[in-house]
């Protein structure tokens, strides 16, 4: 695996910030783009643009088509039965609202429980809480150890039978930890709950097979993994997308439209209401080939690799502690510095070019949890080499020395 070449894909390299080469080590927040994806955006609006699934001319069927071959590219990837489960969003967010808004419809009432994790983002905690402000819903928290590992006995005691969904991330964005979603959807399965899997984190950096770990639910976005902002998707099993009540009404999503009565497409056309994001769907298509032309074992290797490397760095550097040190981390690493604060940290290592995110990164029950108010935060992509790494600890380095620390 050339990393060099693979750097060279992304034309972002080869710009400077302050002067100094771009060291990107935000990709957890967001990764950067190959000239594939970009290309494909372009052509498409320069070349090729219609909108999909309604009209039936030349360019609106060649626009469907490749819509829907995005689709079979990412039933692939995931390893679902069906391109009919996979439905596309705006984002990972919008995928897992979409659960909570329609599964909480129906199968939600006062009382009932939601278990989550204290490890969440946000996006998969906001959505829940929404039913407990409408409809007197109860949000558990499967707590964590020291090391950021999730204590997989204490869930399973929080299960009642009032548990109605789990919903828990396959990789955090703060400690990096890679939560056994097979062992916790087997736990669920015993007792019949539905599994939601919040993948935003882990799709760019684990292999992932939804039939072996039999979740119920998965979410994505593209920008994670190296596609357009402004897409992702949403795996249901069919079972639930057809059972499911749709989320957004519009055009696109019907069958018949009545005065009196209107009848639903069938899945996954069902939530894909108005115009959707078509050129951004369509370069989705586009990582996954870049993702696949690596290979994602290659991609684990190299990432694990790096982690360490600049796990076994970090540690060296006087007053850098290191946040969790879960049993499977994927590179995803914050570390607090004692008399800096995060934001700090960032604003230095900027000055040198480097690229990292500060903050809660909307994981406040986590930081809450761990005694934090904020982390400094590296996370690699498939580009970052060691060389990243080791500006990345100079910056950090300097960052000591304009702070006086010994
Ligand atoms: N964008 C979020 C992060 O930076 C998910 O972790």
């Amino acid at each position: 695996m050339d990393i060099n070449l693979i750097k060279s894909q992304f034309p972002i390299f080869t710009k400077k910030i302050k002067g100094k080469p771009l060291v990107y080590l935000d990709s957890s927040n967001s990764s950067q783009k190959p000239t594939s994806v970009l290309n494909s955006l372009d052509y498409f609006y320069r070349n090729e643009f219609s909108n999909i699934g309604r009209s039936i001319h030349s360019l609106a069927v060649n626009a469907t088509n490749k819509y829907e071959e995005t689709r079979t590219s990412i039933k692939n990837f995931i390893n679902a039965n069906s391109k009919d489960e996979i439905v596309f969003t705006k984002n990972a967010t919008e995928s897992i609202n979409l659960v909570a808004s329609t599964f909480g419809q129906e199968n939600i009432k006062k009382g009932d429980e939601i278990l989550i994790t204290e490890l969440e983002h946000h996006s998969n905690y906001v959505p829940w809480h929404y039913l407990r402000e409408t409809k007197g819903a109860i949000i558990k928290f499967a707590p964590i150890n020291d090391d950021g590992d999730i204590i997989i006995s204490k869930l399973k005691e929080l299960i009642t039978s009032k548990t109605k969904i789990i919903a828990v991330t396959h990789l955090s964005n703060v400690t990096g930890t890679i939560v056994p979603i097979k062992e916790i959807v087997e736990i669920a399965r015993k007792k019949n709950i539905p599994v939601l899997v919040d993948g935003c984190q882990s799709a760019p950096h684990i292999k992932i097979d939804v039939k072996d770990l039999d979740c119920d639910f998965y979410a994505i976005s593209a920008h994670k993994v190296y596609g357009p902002t402004g897409v992702g998707i949403l795996y249901g099993k069919k079972k639930w997308l057809e059972k499911l009540p749709p989320y957004i009404g519009g055009g696109g999503m019907i069958n018949e439209v009545n005065k009196d009565k209107i009848t639903y497409a069938s899945v996954p056309e069902k939530y894909e209401a108005g115009t959707m994001p078509t050129a951004e769907v369509i370069a989705f298509n586009e990582s996954i080939k870049f993702m696949e032309s690596i290979g994602i074992q290659n991609i684990i290797k190299h990432e694990k690799e790096l982690t360490n490397y600049a796990l076994e760095k970090l540690k060296k550097i006087n007053s850098v502690k290191i946040i969790g040190n879960p049993k499977n981390k994927a590179g995803v690493i914050s570390f607090v510095i004692k008399g800096i604060h995060p934001h700090d940290i960032s604003t230095i290592v900027d000055e040198e070019g480097v690229a990292i995110r500060a903050g809660h990164h909307c994981c406040q029950i986590l930081h809450n949890r761990l005694n934090l108010s904020a982390t400094a935060r590296a996370s690699i992509g498939v580009y970052n080499t060691k060389e990243d790494i080791d500006i990345l600890c100079k910056a950090i380095e300097n960052c000591r020395k304009v702070f006086e620390l010994k």
